[in-house]
C-alpha cells in the first residue's frame, strides 16, 4: 500500500502556495493538503483537508466552521486534536472526541492527533499517555485515522529515534489494527525516507517542511517509493 503524506500548513501559506501545490501534484494520490479554512473552497484537483472544526453542529458561534459545512464543500478529512489546538485553545480529550464524532457523522475522516509532552517523554510515560488519549479521544469507529505526534518533536527539529517510533507504532497497531497511522513531528526531506520505512507508519503529517514546495515534493517522492 502506498504511504500517505498529509501537509498541515497551520496558519501559513497563500493562494499562490495552493497554486504551486496544484501545479506540483495535480491529482496525485495519497496526498492530503490541509490549508487554512479560507482556501478549502478553491477549485483544485488536490485532496484538501481541514485543520479544525467547531464542536457544535451549528448555531451562534461567530467565526466558527461546522463539520457539515466542510462536508458541504466536499472536504473528506479533518485534523482533530492537534497539539497546538490543545495548547493554545485549551482543547482537552473529551472535546477532541466530540469533534471526531461530528466529523464521522458528516462522512469526514478525522485525523486524531495524540502524543506526549517532553516532560512525559523524559519520565518514560509515552505509552501511558497514549493509552489514555486513545481511550478518551477516539470514538468507537474504524473510520478514523490517528497521527502520533510527540509534542516535543513538533517544529523543533527533534524526532524520536527509529526504534522509538517503531515500538510506539507497534503499540498503536496492536490497539488499532486497521486504522491508518501517521507519524508527525519534524518530518523533513532528509528523514522522511527512514521514517516512512518504519513498519506500521502508514504515512507522515508534515508541518514546517510542507511550506516549501521543493521539500514537500521530495517527501512525497519518498512516500511513493516506500512500502
Ligand atoms: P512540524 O509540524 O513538521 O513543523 O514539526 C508537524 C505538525 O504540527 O503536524
Amino acid at each position: 500500500m502506498k504511504k500517505w503524506v498529509v501537509a498541515n500548513w497551520k496558519m501559513n501559506g497563500s493562494l499562490q502556495l495552493l497554486q504551486d501545490y496544484q501545479q506540483a501534484f495535480g491529482n496525485s494520490e495519497n496526498l492530503i493538503v490541509c490549508p487554512p479554512t479560507v482556501y478549502l473552497n478553491q477549485s483544485t484537483m488536490l485532496t484538501l483537508g481541514a485543520q479544525n472544526i467547531n464542536e457544535h453542529p451549528k448555531g451562534a458561534f461567530t467565526g466558527e466552521i461546522s463539520a457539515s459545512m466542510l462536508a458541504d464543500v466536499g472536504i473528506k478529512y479533518c485534523l482533530v486534536g492537534h497539539s497546538e489546538r490543545r495548547q493554545h485553545f485549551g482543547e482537552a480529550n473529551d472535546l477532541v472526541r466530540e469533534k471526531a464524532e461530528l466529523c464521522l457523522g458528516n462522512s469526514i475522516t478525522p485525523i486524531i492527533c495524540i502524543g506526549e509532552t517532553l516532560e512525559q517523554y523524559q519520565a518514560g510515560k509515552t505509552l501511558e499517555i497514549l493509552r489514555t488519549q486513545l481511550k478518551e479521544c477516539l470514538p468507537d469507529s474504524k473510520d478514523l485515522w490517528v497521527a502520533y505526534e510527540p509534542v516535543w518533536a513538533i517544529g523543533t527539529g527533534l524526532t524520536p529515534t527509529t526504534e522509538e517510533i517503531l515500538s510506539t507504532h507497534a503499540f498503536l497497531r496492536e490497539k488499532l489494527s486497521t486504522v491508518t497511522l501517521l507519524y508527525g513531528g519534524s518530518v523533513n526531506e532528509n528523514n522522511a525516507e527512514s521514517i516512512l520505512g518504519i513498519p506500521n507508519v502508514d504515512g507522515v503529517l508534515v508541518g514546517g517542511a510542507c511550506l516549501d514546495i521543493d521539500k514537500i515534493q521530495l517527501i512525497y517522492q519518498t512516500s511513493a517509493s516506500a512500502n
